[in-house]
């Protein structure tokens, strides 16, 4: 690469620093994107979808083996039997996702898992019917709360209510959402928050939310697709009740890879003594993976639920989309989440110094404290979506790999599992260069 418009001295500086990286052996367990020609790609979309692992391929094709060799027997047999095998991704998504063994399962896919999840803690009651959540959340969400909502005979138009930034803001406050529940917190039964927003890369408070949920008798549940793998997560210890997340962006599962929920113990028992803050004991749209797997095969008519979040499954899982998850969570667990987590503040900030000299012709919308992002960064290209697309297009003519989002938002991630202190030194580079151009 020509080194002008960076220079020679933050390449050096970027090279420097991915010498010392005590993680940097990491990227050579990736398959890494080329484009047509077979040149490397510059991959900073790991908030969409995550690199493929180069074990998840060892590992499909092992189960295919499995397959071909032993048939329906892999069910009982396979060398990781197909009938417990979500076991063997509780301790990975465990560690992700700051909860206890038993409160995460794998399963489904993201707004599958909504939509189960909603039918044992969304219950509506009086004057406690409504659900709140943010303005501009993922359509997904959206569509399906507000389907939820329809679904037990009430309005969306009434009973969705949707929290928007103030004026002339990006992002919304912690305390905005405190305020909203002081003031209406007696009509809702559920506050649906994201961990990391999908749009602008705001972390938020997880725990805080949950409190200020509780505190108005509000059950609290949230949206981890941008959080899990990206930023560390103690779901246990911050008493949300329930979570759902998809496992293809930064948990590196494959498009289409199997999703995860997480129910807090309080919950998990089937015993009607349990009933926590409304939820219904017991309450779930159930299937035969729910039930306890001992007795599973009698296939008797009554349900007897598994523990914890298990008995929240309904099929059997996909083996194939979930064989490449299991390659990603070894290397969530070889690196160390406090490492993991170091190497990614620190390459975020570098961006951040890279990019900020390009103010204003780039405005960077995520946070700067560290603690309220993860490694995403969100930008606007002064004068709007036109010329913000056209710099997106050019960026990805230049080899670089990020999004677009509508309305006018470039979303950059650097991964710290596979991303180098380069990839960043280059996409800045890149964006100058595309911004000097007169994009
Ligand atoms: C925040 C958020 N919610 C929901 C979804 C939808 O996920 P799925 O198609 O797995 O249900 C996505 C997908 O990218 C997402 O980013």
């Amino acid at each position: 690469m020509s080194t002008g418009a960076i220079g020679a001295a933050v390449l050096a500086r970027a090279r420097a620093r991915d010498a010392a990286d005590p993680l940097r052996g990491f990227r050579e367990r990736f398959a890494l994107p080329v484009d047509a020609l077979g040149a490397p790609l510059l991959y900073l979309c790991g908030h969409s979808l995550g690199l493929q692992p180069l074990a998840a391929r060892e590992l499909v094709i092992e189960e295919l083996d499995e397959w071909a060799r032993r048939a329906v027997e892999g069910h009982e047999h396979a060398r990781r039997p197909w009938v417990p095998y979500h076991e063997n991704l509780r301790s990975g998504l465990a560690l992700v996702t700051g909860a206890r063994p038993g409160e995460v399962v794998a399963m489904n896919s993201l707004t599958v898992n909504l939509h189960l999840m909603f039918a044992s803690f969304y219950r509506p009651a009086g004057e406690r019917r409504r659900i709140l959540i943010e303005a501009g959340a993922f359509s997904s969400d959206r569509h399906a709360v507000a389907s939820q909502i329809a679904w037990h005979g009430l309005d969306p138009q009434d009973d969705l209510l949707e929290l928007a930034p103030a004026a002339g803001a990006d992002l919304v406050e912690e305390r905005a959402v405190e305020a909203l529940l002081e003031e209406r917190g007696h009509e809702i039964a559920l506050v649906w928050w994201p961990g990391v927003q999908f749009r602008t890369g705001q972390a938020f408070d997880i725990a805080r939310i949950a409190r200020a949920a509780h505190s108005h008798g509000c059950l609290a549940g949230f949206d981890l697709a941008h959080s899990v793998g990206n930023t560390p997560l103690a779901l246990h210890d911050s008493a949300g009740d329930f979570a759902v997340w998809c496992s293809y962006k930064y948990l590196n599962g494959g498009p289409g890879a199997i999703g995860g929920c997480f129910v807090h113990e309080r919950h998990a028992s089937a015993l009607p003594r349990t009933a926590h803050r409304g939820a219904l004991p017991g309450a779930r749209l159930a299937g035969w993976w729910g039930h306890e797997e001992d007795t599973r095969f009698l296939m008797e008519a009554e349900f007897h639920a598994a523990d914890g979040a298990d008995s929240w499954q309904v099929s059997n899982p996909p083996i194939l989309a979930a064989a490449p998850l299991l390659a990603s969570l070894a290397l969530f667990e070889a690196a160390g989440i406090g490492r993991l987590r170091e190497k990614s503040v620190a390459l975020t900030a570098f961006l951040e110094e890279l990019l900020r000299p390009l103010e204003p012709r780039v405005h960077i919308l995520t946070p700067r404290d560290p603690a309220a992002r993860g490694c995403q960064l969100s930008l606007r290209i002064a004068g709007g979506a036109g010329p913000g697309r056209r710099v997106f297009e050019q960026l990805r003519e230049a080899g670089a790999i990020c999004d677009w989002r509508t309305p006018d938002i470039i979303r950059v991630a650097p991964v710290p599992l596979y991303n180098r202190f380069e990839d960043v030194a280059q996409f800045a580079h890149r964006l100058t260069r595309v911004l000097e151009a007169g994009a």
